[in-house]
């Protein structure tokens, strides 16, 4: 099993007395190269799930195991540049820096000979998300689905096992929408990419075999099957 999720359980303190459980006791299980889409209501704990997944909270109760080992055991920058990739509803682009530069920035830091590999790979993104001819413009220059292209594009950088994306289309017209859930599919389908996509867009998810619904941080028993 790639992602295997035991009994989480994620609590803020917001004071002395008041502590929101905003993932409750949650249990499943993801095979590589699946499409999973999470559904469920505001609050529910849809990206407090995310996060944990994407090694950026790591103050939880239970377990996470991805390729058998929990995250926690991971080196955290190793885990968030090797093993997943996020991409978000705002981009989260680098205003200053041209579209290339921004898929290609761990590159900068790397050694020459690294270097030279990640550059070659910038270019194959740019063209596998269609924006070699926009690929000096800056994040401003882009229209929203051009933006969540390059998002995409940077995730996609290390060739992540697993592709999370928090509410990708919540920024796009329903037509580009459809557009980008399609090159996350085709990306699924070309990379064996496993691919976690939240949304509370039902239109979105036909192409998704699997679907869990959360509901009040736990699996929500009436609509999974
Ligand atoms: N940093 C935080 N501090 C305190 N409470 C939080 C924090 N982040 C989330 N919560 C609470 O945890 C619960 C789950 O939030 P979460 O952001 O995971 O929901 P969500 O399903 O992603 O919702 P949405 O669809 O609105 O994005 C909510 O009740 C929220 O108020
Ligand atoms: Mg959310």
């Amino acid at each position: 099993m790639m992602i295997e999720i035991k009994e989480l359980t994620k609590k803020y303190r917001i004071s002395r007395n008041n502590i929101v459980d905003a993932v409750n006791n949650l249990s499943f299980e993801i095979e590589s190269g699946e499409v999973v889409t999470i559904i469920g209501p505001s609050g529910s704990g849809k990206s407090t799930l995310l996060n944990v997944l994407g090694g950026l909270d790591r103050d939880y109760d239970g377990e996470v195991r991805v390729d058998e080992k929990e995250i926690r055991e991971y080196n955290s920058v190793f885990y968030r540049r090797n093993i997943v990739g996020t991409i978000f509803q705002q981009f989260y682009l680098i205003p200053a820096l041209s579209v290339a530069e921004n898929i290609g920035l761990p590159s900068y830091f790397a050694d020459r000979s690294a270097k030279k590999a990640m550059q070659d790979k910038v270019n194959y993104l740019l063209d596998r998300v269609n924006l070699t001819d926009r690929k000096n413009h800056k994040p401003k220059e882009l229209s929203g689905g051009q933006a969540q292209r390059v998002a995409i594009a940077r995730a996609l950088l290390a060739e992540p096992k697993i592709l999370l994306a928090d509410e990708p289309t919540g920024n796009l017209d329903s037509k580009t929408g459809k557009e980008i859930m399609g090159l996350l599919l085709e990306i699924n389908r070309e990379m064996k990419t496993t691919l976690l996509i939240v949304t509370h867009d039902t239109e979105l998810i036909v192409g998704a075999k699997r679907r869990i619904f959360l509901k009040d941080g736990k699996l929500d028993k009436s609509r999974n099957k």
